[in-house]
Formats: structure tokens, C-alpha cells, sequence
């Protein structure tokens, strides 16, 4: 076995390169064939086009201050999906597979926010369904909750390459898409799972605060388009669960906070 090639894939794969685009390998260092080289971009493009553009989404310009104005005009949540598969404001999504928008109900009470889609998103094109997701789900399942009546979702909605963090650049010009999915969904309380989560939807001073202060402590953030503040808790991450197992006390006291909360909302109706 050539070493060599074995270390260059495994690189490949930790860069996030681990999706075959061509039924063939490619030698890009030889020269491509006349036609090939004469087509038009485009078409040399289409093998890398990312497979989630729905078939009738607009191709919207891309660039941050686009976002906000793209995703307040959208007034539901199928055209704020819509609208996500044409922006191009996200460098993610040229490497991700497909959008991961969201599951669960669109009238849910109580909406969990994640930090991105990993690998097994990426192919499913659903939110937490890898290991982290399995956790998540025993997780609402301790508190007589499941993802059918929650709504699940990620701060950015594209998977990072090699499931490395989202840049700030990244979750800022993907929140105006998470703030106007809250907005339309008008749960009840958020779920924010860890740091990324927190500090994308939390405000200034909170949001220069780690996840370990911030976790088990309701914060009320006003959210554009929602007449109130609405509550949020900060919590663990399941990846970090699974890493740190020692913290699965703290994030079940706040589950149950979070289900007393729950409860106090379905006497009032
Ligand atoms: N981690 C997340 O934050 N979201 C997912 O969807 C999966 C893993």
C-alpha cells in the first residue's frame, strides 16, 4: 500500500472531502480534453453543483446584507426554504451536499437549535439524525417529548467541512434565515445546544459568555417579527455529551427545568 496516497485521503476526509462527485477518478494535473476545456462554466460546474437546489428555487444573489432582506420578505416557512436553496451568500453550501432546513412541526411549541449539519445530515438532509441527534431524541424523549412536536433545527443549515465549527462570518449571514424561521414557527420557548447556538441568537452581554455560565439560566430575546420576548435556555450540546458524559447531570436538570416550564405553558393554555 502507497502510504503516501492512504495519508493524502485521510487528509482529504478531515478537510471534509469524503463524498465521491464523479463515477471515475479524475487526474486534474493533466490537461483537460479540447471540448471539455472550451464548454462553458457552467457546465463544468454541474457536477459540483450542490444536489439540494429545489427544482424551481430562484438562484437569489448571494452577500450578507442580502440575507436579512431575503429572509424578512419571506412569509412562510416553504418560501423561507425556497429561498435558502437560491442564496448563495454561504460559501458552505458549495461544499455541502443539500440544505439541511428543518424537522419537526411548524406550529411547535418549543424549538431546539443546533450548531450544524455533520456528515450524516448532510446525506439524510434532515437535522440531528447522527449520533448527536440519537442522544437529542432520548434526550425530549426523557421529558415526554419527540421530534414530531419539536421543531429541530441548526444555526447554519449547510455542514461545515470536515464537521468543523461555523465561522462567525458563516452564522452571521445564516441568522437572519434561523431569526425569520423563529419568527414564522412562534414557539413557545427555544433550546439553544451549545455554544455556537447561544451566542448566534443570545444578545450582548450574554453572548461573550461560554456555554458552562450560560447553561440551566432562562433568557428572554426579542426576536424580530414576535410581539414578546421569548424565553431561551442555553444547555449542552449532545456532542459534548458524548464526549463529557460527567456533564449529563446538569444538562438533565435542565431538561427538567425546561419540562416545568412546558407544563406551566399547557396550564395557561
Ligand atoms: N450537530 C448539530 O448541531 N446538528 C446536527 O444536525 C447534527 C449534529
Amino acid at each position: 500500500m502507497d502510504m503516501d496516497l492512504i495519508e493524502a485521503l485521510r487528509l482529504q476526509v478531515e478537510w471534509g472531502a469524503d463524498e465521491a462527485l464523479l463515477d471515475a477518478p479524475q487526474d486534474r494535473r493533466v490537461a483537460a480534453p479540447a471540448a471539455a476545456a472550451s464548454a462553458p462554466v457552467q457546465a463544468g460546474r454541474a457536477h459540483h453543483a450542490p444536489r439540494h437546489v429545489a427544482r424551481h428555487a430562484t438562484v437569489l444573489p448571494a452577500g450578507p446584507a442580502q440575507a436579512a432582506k431575503v429572509a424578512e420578505s419571506c412569509e412562510s416557512l416553504e418560501a423561507l426554504q425556497a429561498a435558502l436553496a437560491g442564496f448563495t451568500g454561504c460559501a458552505l453550501r458549495d461544499t455541502a451536499t443539500q440544505l439541511v432546513f428543518a424537522d419537526g412541526a411548524a406550529d411547535a411549541r418549543l424549538m431546539v437549535v443546533g450548531e450544524a449539519p455533520g456528515a450524516e445530515e448532510d446525506r439524510a438532509g434532515r437535522p440531528f439524525v447522527g449520533p448527536s441527534g440519537q442522544l437529542l431524541d432520548k434526550m425530549l424523549g426523557s421529558i415526554g417529548l419527540d421530534r414530531a412536536t419539536v421543531r429541530i433545527l441548526n444555526t447554519v443549515p449547510w455542514r461545515p467541512p470536515g464537521d468543523r465549527p461555523p465561522t462567525e462570518a458563516e452564522v452571521g449571514v445564516c441568522l437572519p434565515f434561523l431569526l425569520r424561521h423563529i419568527a414564522l414557527v412562534r414557539p413557545r420557548a427555544l433550546l439553544l445546544l451549545g455554544a455556537v447556538a447561544a451566542r448566534a441568537v443570545l444578545p450582548e452581554p450574554e453572548r461573550g459568555l461560554g456555554i458552562r455560565r450560560l447553561r440551566g439560566a432562562w433568557l428572554q430575546v426579542e426576536i424580530p417579527g414576535l410581539a414578546a420576548p421569548i424565553p431561551c435556555l442555553p444547555s449542552y450540546h449532545p456532542a459534548y455529551l458524548l464526549r463529557m458524559p460527567a456533564a449529563k447531570s446538569e444538562a438533565w436538570r435542565d431538561l427538567l427545568q425546561l419540562r416545568e416550564f412546558l407544563e406551566l405553558l399547557s396550564t395557561q393554555g
